[in-house]
């Protein structure tokens, strides 16, 4: 008899005593039979583990009884010869390969009833090993990159850069955007594994992209230096760091001979130099830019900020009019999507069509669904004309992205938009940004940040899909 059913054994006996019960005896003897029982179970792997935690008096019972109806397998017997001079985690790594040694093993280290720790020099579990919430934090923990520096340019290739772009003097309204690129990077650590149920429609080829096991060189180049005290300046360090990026050749890269850049926002004026030098660097012709927004953002600047001086024309609401101006924007096959904001101005909706751009409202979807969203992109953009998305996070409804600079009640939902970018499979993405991420205004448990994040993980999977076909 074990010392544990001694002790049973004595608190049945003092509280039948107590109780005077003579009756109760015989029930209490046949407990302890069955307790006897218990006893000699052996001992699996969890149970040695957790022990008492999780195997209480009636666990113990049921397992004796399932034991012995067949319904429960008996434990892996105990290896009888000590394992030493080994590191555990080498042994723990063959797992998939011998799953049964490696509970031996197990066993056998809990028989000796402690925790065998590798040896003190043995750094194979923590060399390049972070867990998804630690690390130097990059987008999806891709390496990073000192792509500013000229040097990079005969060292490094580059197939996909993702930069930020951190600055937020041309905003209208709510401030806080300049956080956004290290916010979006927080809403990205979960990010690694590629493969998805939910990425591109069933049995797609977008659905057995892995962009974080592609085989393209993809890297996080930090954040351009932007002042916070002349937007003029900012705007063109803006525009040196995405040249200076452009001019990379790329590695493993099928198509395209230079890096396409993902832009970490930043109010939404920093797009007009995403622009500029996505137009440089690919096109030098007009690029279909596909402008997932609540606002216009073609507004004249007569109308917006421009009344004060001509320095003030320039911000948030008129970077795409003065995109237009400079032919960036391809007009037959531009488009607005997602819009719902109010006009300012009764000519607002014939300056905006005269910039070139067609629109979807928020309020479509109801109509026409997410697929057929994505099928007017397509039949306007097709799969050869470059295209550049540039997605303000207010597009979404506030309760999915309550971070943002002029959030706008009746935007579609994380899921709907995510099924509109799945719908975009096959387009010639050469540039994208996700714009005006205010972690200031974002709850908590940084949602606007997380919705960012996922929407950069479709364009990365639409980018590394083209490059595959
Ligand atoms: C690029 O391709 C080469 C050859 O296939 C491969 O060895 C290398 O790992 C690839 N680079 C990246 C970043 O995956």
């Amino acid at each position: 008899m074990s010392p544990f059913s001694i002790f049973f054994y004595l608190i049945f006996y003092l509280i039948t005593v107590c109780l005077g019960s003579g009756s109760g005896n015989q029930a209490i003897i046949e407990e302890l039979f069955i307790q006897e029982e218990i006893f000699e179970i052996p001992e699996s792997y969890i149970d040695s583990i957790y022990g008492e935690l999780i195997n209480s008096v009636e666990t113990r019972q049921l397992k004796a009884r399932k034991l012995k109806n067949g319904e429960l397998l008996a434990p892996i017997p105990i290896l009888k010869e000590k394992v030493s001079g080994k590191s555990f985690f080498n042994d723990y790594r063959g797992l998939n390969e011998y799953p049964a040694q490696f509970y031996e093993l197990s066993s056998e280290n809990l028989k000796l009833n402690k925790i065998q720790l590798p040896q003190d020099d043995d750094v194979s579990d923590i060399n390049g090993n972070y867990p998804l919430f630690g690390g130097i934090v990059s987008f999806g923990h891709f390496p990073t990159m000192s792509c500013f520096d000229p040097k990079s340019l005969q060292n490094e290739r580059i197939d996909i850069a993702i930069v930020g772009a951190p600055f937020d003097t041309g905003v209208s309204y709510r401030p806080g955007a300049r956080f956004g690129p290290n916010g979006i990077r927080q809403g990205s650590m979960r990010l690694g594994v590629g493969l998805s149920p939910v990425r591109g429609k069933r049995g797609s080829k977008l659905s057995s992209v892995d962009p974080y096991n592609s085989g393209l060189q993809i890297v996080d180049c930090g954040d351009v230096p932007m002042t916070p005290f002349d937007n003029r300046f900012a705007l063109n360090q803006l525009y040196r760091a995405q040249r200076i990026i452009h001019k990379h050749d790329s590695l493993n890269s099928t198509f395209y001979e230079k890096p396409r850049i993902i832009t970490l926002g930043g109010d939404h004026t920093v797009t007009l130099m995403n622009l500029r030098s996505a137009y440089e660097a690919f096109s030098k012709k007009p690029i279909s830019a596909l402008h997932f927004d609540s606002h216009i953002d073609t507004w004249d600047p007569k109308i917006l900020g421009g009344g004060i001086s001509n320095y003030a024309g320039l911000n948030h609401g008129t970077f795409l009019h003065y995109a237009a101006e400079a032919g960036y924007i391809n007009k037959d096959s531009s488009m607005h999507i997602g819009i719902r904001a109010p006009y300012i101005d009764p000519s607002d909706a014939q300056h905006d069509e005269d910039c070139g751009f067609r629109l979807i409202t928020s309020t479509d979807i109801d109509e026409i669904g997410v697929g057929g969203i994505s099928k007017k992109i397509m039949d306007l953009v097709g799969t050869e004309n470059p295209v550049y998305i540039s997605l303000d996070i207010d597009v979404l409804d506030p309760a999915y992205a309550p971070g943002t600079g002029t959030a706008e009640i009746g935007g579609f939902t994380t899921r709907e938009l995510i099924g509109i970018l799945n719908g975009l499979e096959g387009i010639n993405l050469i540039g994208a940004d996700v714009v005006e991420v205010s972690p200031p205004f974002d709850t908590n448990s940084g949602l606007t940040s997380l919705a960012a994040a996922g929407v950069i993980d479709s364009f990365l999977g639409l980018m590394v899909l083209k490059d595959k076909e």
